[in-house]
Parts: structure tokens; sequence; C-alpha cells
């Protein structure tokens, strides 16, 4: 095997490769081909991929412990196809909202195998949840106690809804502090001094059933330590049957980084859950990013080339399909498609009008010239996700491509598109 047809490293989608002539291939389909095909910016998913990630974690689980629940925490890529292809899996879902709700149910989700999150549910995304008959509500705050009762209530016949209760238990991971979320002041949850009154208010209402407590401490998480820590900030509050310990398993998006192994992550969560809770707890994971973000690559146009104190290669997207340069100062990789390797040192921006916009700072590319396809992985996670129309952009569309064949499963927006919702 020649140099060019090594298989690339762990940050490009699981059977990527560079072809005899140095051209990028992710499933099994050359990206230089979807380009002229579908166009740029496209995000490139390989559906494998994803599926081979939710088979590893939950084969994992059942290897650790007897009873155990992986669920897609759906924000990071939320898209019917791949609603629907972790759905064929048979995961649970997350949902944050009621769009998402909708989205879940369209993909194929059973509505007992959602569980709907948020920090400020409005009366009609519980009522539509109840409506659907939706698994569990993992309930923040005593509002959503009100609302439920009161729903439950008026509800003809008579039922019980299956709630977990989240706490933020006061554990604060390193990572990004716009996604770290289970600290001394944050806005999800309940805090340890405020969860006994909650706990004793959903155990006396006959229409909850309270199963269990959940947390979330953040997300991009590269040490599994803090998920001890916080299991043991929560076991005072009680026993209960299940214990929903949340996302968050890091993800690799420069070739250097080493997040946690699925193993070591599943491993290192149920033995805490054993050491702490007991071996007859029911475990609860949602991970996000770690099924999605490594499954997908970006394509996109250099527009142009221009050399200026720095030199700055221009692409045909930018913070409107991947905003997390933006908001977290998140490091991505970038080659020209057909010509891996350096030697030009350059930043890679988008076409938005701020400086801010760009996409890879310090990127070392080969000769980049207008007209190349440039690729950038590790987008699978929050960046469809996150993509906005800002500047008139039209965001991109999803392609799957699995065994040398694409299919388009969401199409590219148009300028039609900019104007659906005028009146
Ligand atoms: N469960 C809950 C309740 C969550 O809030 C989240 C993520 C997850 C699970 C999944 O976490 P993951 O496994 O993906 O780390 N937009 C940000 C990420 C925000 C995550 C919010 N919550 C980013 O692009 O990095």
């Amino acid at each position: 095997m020649s140099a060019a047809q090594q298989p690339l490293s762990h940050v490009y989608p699981l059977g990527s490769r560079l072809d005899e002539a140095g051209r990028l291939q992710v499933g099994g389909c050359d990206v230089l081909e979807l380009a002229r095909e579908f166009g740029t910016p496209a995000y490139v998913v390989v559906p494998d991929d994803i599926r081979a990630r939710a088979r590893e974690i939950v084969a994992a689980y059942a290897a650790h412990t007897a009873s155990s629940d992986v669920v897609f925490a759906s924000k990071a890529f939320p898209c019917t196809a791949v609603y629907r292809l972790l759905a064929e899996e048979g995961i649970g879902c997350d949902v944050a909202s009621g769009g998402e709700l909708a989205m879940a149910l369209r993909g194929g989700f059973a509505p007992e195998r959602i569980h709907l999150h948020g920090n400020a549910k409005t009366r009609e995304e519980l009522a539509y949840a109840l409506d659907v008959g939706i698994g569990h509500v993992i309930v923040d705050n005593t509002h959503d106690l009100d609302l439920l009762d009161e729903l439950l209530a008026e509800r003809d016949a008579p039922r019980t809804q299956s709630i977990l209760l989240r706490v933020a238990p006061g554990v604060s991971p390193d990572t990004h502090p716009s996604i770290s979320t289970g600290g001394p002041n944050t806005k999800f949850g309940f805090s340890p001094q405020d969860a006994p009154a909650a706990i004793a208010r959903a155990q006396a209402s006959d229409r909850l059933a309270l199963q269990g407590l959940h947390f979330h401490i953040g997300s991009q998480l590269m040490d599994t330590a803090p998920f001890r820590t916080a299991l043991e900030a929560i076991a005072p509050l009680g026993d209960f049957p299940v214990v929903n310990l949340g996302g968050g398993l890091g993800v690799a998006y420069l070739e250097a980084d080493r997040p946690p192994s699925v193993e070591d992550y599943v491993k290192a969560k149920v033995d805490a859950v054993h050491d702490i809770l007991g071996a007859d707890v029911r475990i609860v994971d949602e991970p996000g990013r770690a099924l999605v973000a490594n499954a997908a690559v970006t394509l996109y146009t250099v527009q142009s080339v221009k050399r200026n104190v720095a030199t700055w290669v221009a692409v045909d997207g930018g913070m409107s399909d991947n905003l997390r340069p933006m908001l977290y100062g998140a490091r991505y990789e970038a080659q020209i498609a057909d010509r891996f390797g350096g030697g030009t040192s350059c930043h890679v921006t988008g076409k938005h009008c701020e400086s801010g916009d760009v996409l890879v700072r310090d990127a070392d590319l080969a000769d980049p010239r207008p007209g190349d396809v440039l690729v950038t992985p590790a987008t699978g996670a929050y960046g469809h996700a996150m993509a906005n129309t800002y500047n008139g952009a039209q965001r991109p569309p999803v392609v799957f491509a699995s065994g040398g064949d694409a299919r388009v499963v969401v199409r590219r927006e148009t300028h039609e598109d900019l104007f659906t919702r005028d009146v």
C-alpha cells in the first residue's frame, strides 16, 4: 500500500482514505465528485460511522452493567435521516424542545423512547409531549412540576408520567465555559440544596412517577473523573431505580486529540455508579457529539487567496455552516481535498462580514488556489445543528455517503427558501 492509500487519521469518518491520485474518499465516494454533483459547501456524512459508534457504546454498556439505556442527544445533529438511522439502531432519543420532539417522531422514534429536556419548557411543549405519550420528562425546575401536575389533571384518562429530576451537582469539568452545565451557579436543574424539596414534592404527586435523578455536567469532556465527583454529590439525595449521567464524551477534532475511548468512558461511568449507588441501578447515557462528530466532513470551494500580513484563504461558507470556531474558539483541521499536505501557512476564512469568521486559524495547506475543494473533518456535531442564514447564506445540504453511493438527505436551501416565512 502506498502512502497515499493509507487510511486517514481518526479525525475523519470511518473508512476515509486517499486514493492513488491522493484524492480524498469518504464513504467510498470521491469528494471532488461529490462537490461537483452536490455543490459546496456541503456536509458529507458517513451513516455507517454513526451506526458503528452507536453499536460500540451500546455494546460497552452491555458488557459492563445489567441495565442501561443509550439515548441520542439529538441537538448534536437534528435531521430526519439521522434520527431515522439511530431509531433503527434501537437506542433512545433526547430532545430539548417541541421542535426536536417533532423531528424525533418524524424520524421514527417511538414516543416512549424519547426523553424531553429543557430549562424553559413551555406549556405547549409539555402538553405536546404528554399528548404523544413521551417516555420521560426531565424536570428542571418547580415550574415544570406545576405544569405537569396541571396538564396531567386536565387529561381525560388518568395517567402517570415518568420523570427524572435534573440536579446540578456543582461540578465544573474542564471545558469551554459555554458548554459547562453542572456548576454551582448554572441555569440548569436543581441545586443539591433545593433538590430534596422537589423530590418530596414529586414523590407526593400521584400523577408523577419519579424514576431517578439526572445530571449533565458538560460537553467535549476529555476526562472522566468529574462523573464520579458528580455522583458523589447527588448520592445523598436518595436511592432511585434510574440514574442518568448525561452525555459529554469528547471527540478528536485535531489529529493530536486523544479523547477517552468509548470503553474507558463507559467503564468509568459504570464503575462510579456501581461503587457509589450500587449495581442494581439502571444507567442512562445521553451521547450527542460522540455519535456524530467524526462521521462528517464539510466540503468548501476556495474562492480567493489573499496575501496580506498573513495569507487568507476564503471559502464559500463559514460561520453560517460552522459557528463553533466563532462561539468557542473551536479548532478544526483543513486540507485541500486532492492535495493533502502543507507548505502554505494561512488562515481559512469564511465569506461572512465579520473579521472573526475564521474557520481554521493557522492552517497549513498545499498551495491553495481558487477553485480548490477544501475539506474540514469532524463537523458532524453541532454544525448543521447551529447553521444559520446570516448574510443570506443558504444552508448546505446533508449528503449521506456509503459504499460508494451518495444521496442527499437534506437539500441545499434556495433563495426561495429565504422568503418562505414572509407574509
Ligand atoms: N444531555 C444534555 C442534557 C445536554 O444538554 C447535552 C448537550 C447532551 C446530553 C449531549 O452532550 P454531548 O454528548 O454532545 O457532549 N453547541 C455546543 C455543545 C452544546 C451541548 C449542549 N448540551 C458545541 O458545539 O460544542
